[in-house]
């Protein structure tokens, strides 16, 4: 089965994902019986292409490290220029639209109109970027529904690591009452790396070059990258929609250094936590930092790491541990996501 995708952003994430479908080509189509083609690339800086038989993965993933850009990209047959994001998911032949587009982290634009252009072209819609199922959830969802397509957005919390997945899927069955957990990879390393006593200019500094910050970590260090998180998880595992003014919401930037390392000396930890408190059908949350007792699972969390934990009222709590961010796992999310779509499952 010939699988054809549009990439709407061919920045790391976009490139990611061509790498991965390059790698496993032969597993995918031995495997799965899936044949996934790049018909179309719209990226604003890098140039946007499109052929209706595929576009060569090895090819893009050349121009684009040995020029920045996909201006020479070879002429060939059916090939078009002059596309922009929206052209390009109206008139491409793409069976499913990759939305990784640079997307304004309070807004939500372009991401939300670009799904809203892919869905009345009849096209499924895979992507990472949070703000189109934290502020338009509900729009969206009937929209798609209403054109018969399919919207996948594992990778919006936790990256690769089948955080919403596991709540959809696996638990079903259970009511979840309660969500706590660490949803940002940057701050959780910045609050261990001020234990050890370094200054937080200096971490977030490091935090940056491990690559998973925020392009402006504001969104990072003020707990709105979390908060939209928070409101995904209301929506799509509690059912529950939230505004965003109704999420208390602080970052990590009231706590010195001496208050984590007194913290630490002391036997607890400070962590930035989403948290969801359900009760019939209203749901608290808030986003903010909580000082835990070493005993707590999160606590233990360290690094880049992410974990959140599920109250179930069957199985009881489970958590699950990994990592939030990085080139190769939110890559691998919208490759999870593609083929749950391709299969037909949820
Ligand atoms: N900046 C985020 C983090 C990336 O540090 O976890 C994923 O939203």
């Amino acid at each position: 089965m010939t699988h054809r995708l549009a990439l709407i952003g061919f920045g790391t994430v976009g490139q990611a994902l061509t790498e991965i479908l390059q790698d496993k080509k032969e597993e995918l189509l031995m495997g799965e019986g899936l044949d996934v083609q790049i018909t179309a690339v719209a990226d604003p800086i890098k140039g946007c292409l499109y052929h209706p038989e595929g576009l060569d993965t090895g090819e893009l993933l050349r121009q684009v490290e040995e020029r920045g850009n996909l201006d020479q990209y070879p002429d060939s047959p059916g090939l078009e220029r002059g596309w922009d994001s929206f052209r390009t998911i109206r008139e491409s032949n793409a069976d499913t639209v990759i939305e990784v587009s640079y997307t304004d982290g309070k807004t939500g634009q372009p991401a939300i109109d670009h799904c809203k252009a892919a869905f009345e072209s009849g096209k499924n819609v895979v992507m990472t970027n949070k703000g189109p199922v934290a502020l338009a959830y509900r729009e969206l969802s009937l929209l798609a529904e209403c054109h018969g397509v399919r919207w996948g957005f594992e990778g919006t919390v936790m990256s690769g690591t089948p955080t919403l997945r596991l709540a959809r899927s696996a638990l079903r069955g259970n009511e979840i009452t309660r969500i706590r957990g660490i949803f940002n990879g940057t701050t959780n390393f910045i609050l261990a790396r001020m234990e050890d006593g370094i200054p937080f200019g200096e971490a977030l500094v490091e935090a940056q070059k491990q690559g998973i910050a925020e392009a402006d970590p504001t969104s990072d260090m003020d707990g709105t990258d979390v908060l939209f998180k928070v409101l995904i998880l209301s929506q799509v595992v509690l059912g529950v929609p939230l505004d965003r003014d109704q999420v208390e919401c602080r970052g990590i930037r009231s706590l010195s250094g001496t208050e984590v390392q007194r913290a630490r000396q002391g036997g607890k930890r400070w962590k930035l936590l989403g948290q969801l408190q359900r009760e019939g059908k209203r749901v608290t949350a808030s986003v903010q930092p909580v000082l835990l007792p070493l005993s707590d699972p999160l606590a233990g969390v360290t690094g880049t790491m992410n974990a959140v934990t599920y109250q179930c009222d069957l199985a009881g709590p489970v958590t699950l541990v990994g990592a939030g961010a990085g080139r190769k796992e939110t890559g691998y999310a919208l490759l999870s996501d593609l083929l749950h779509m391709v299969k037909g499952h949820p």
